[in-house]
């Protein structure tokens, strides 16, 4: 027997045990969300849930940025890192593949690194956000930044900020990381060029001053 597309919609996400279908989640989404829109924005019930929608259109984010607060006007879409480069000039993250693969863009959120091409600046608020530039100490570069310098640890750069960020974490974690939990922490990050071998040099540099 074929399968019946009409009654065998799939079930809305939001409760699997509802037994909404899709389409009659979408029609009550509409109608709530047309009922209920509170200063700019809009509240739908979803599985008997009041959920707030933002967007499409701009609407106020709030992001702590290495310490300093930011107020923008945003649209729920924006990417956090778009956000960085874009509307605050802050561009050591760098913008390489943009999908989650190479962690040119990785930026701490909450001392956790994240690739800030695949986390919306919305969903940042309220969070501490740490970017490359707050590494230097006024001219004095931070040690892993002085390892890379040390070990010659890059060619074109592009994915050195994401590097250090990736390595600032592991440490930050535990200052006393052998290499292999520091290449373990920077797994995420890729260099297109060949700088692994000074990148390796760096790790070791840095591995043996905490120990
Ligand atoms: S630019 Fe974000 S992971 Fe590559
Ligand atoms: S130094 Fe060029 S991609 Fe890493």
């Amino acid at each position: 027997m074929q399968d019946d597309p009409v009654n065998d919609e799939p079930k809305a996400k939001v409760d699997d045990n509802s037994g909404v279908s899709r389409r009659d989640f979408l029609k009550i989404s509409t109608i709530s969300a047309a009922a209920v829109p509170i200063l700019g924005t809009k509240v739908v019930q979803a599985a008997g849930e009041p959920v707030k929608v933002y967007g499409p259109g701009k609407t106020p984010v709030e992001l702590t940025i290495n310490g300093q607060k930011h107020t923008l006007q945003l649209e729920p879409r924006v990417t956090l890192l778009d956000t960085l480069r874009d509307q605050l000039d802050i561009t050591g993250a760098k913008r390489v593949c943009d999908r989650a693969e190479c962690g040119a863009c990785t930026v701490l959120i909450d001392n956790k690194p994240v690739y800030a091409c695949s986390v919306l600046a919305i969903e940042a608020q309220s969070k501490s956000i740490t970017t490359i530039e707050s590494l230097m100490q006024g001219e004095n570069l931070n040690p892993i930044q002085q390892a890379f310098v040390d070990n010659d640890a890059s060619q074109c750069g592009f994915c050195t900020p994401g590097f250090v960020v990736a390595f600032k974490a592991v440490l930050d974690k535990n200052p006393n990381a052998s290499p292999e939990e520091i290449r373990h922490g920077l797994s995420g990050n890729v260099c297109r060029c060949g700088t692994y071998h000074g990148i390796h040099l760096a790790i070791a540099q840095m591995a043996q001053k905490g120990a």
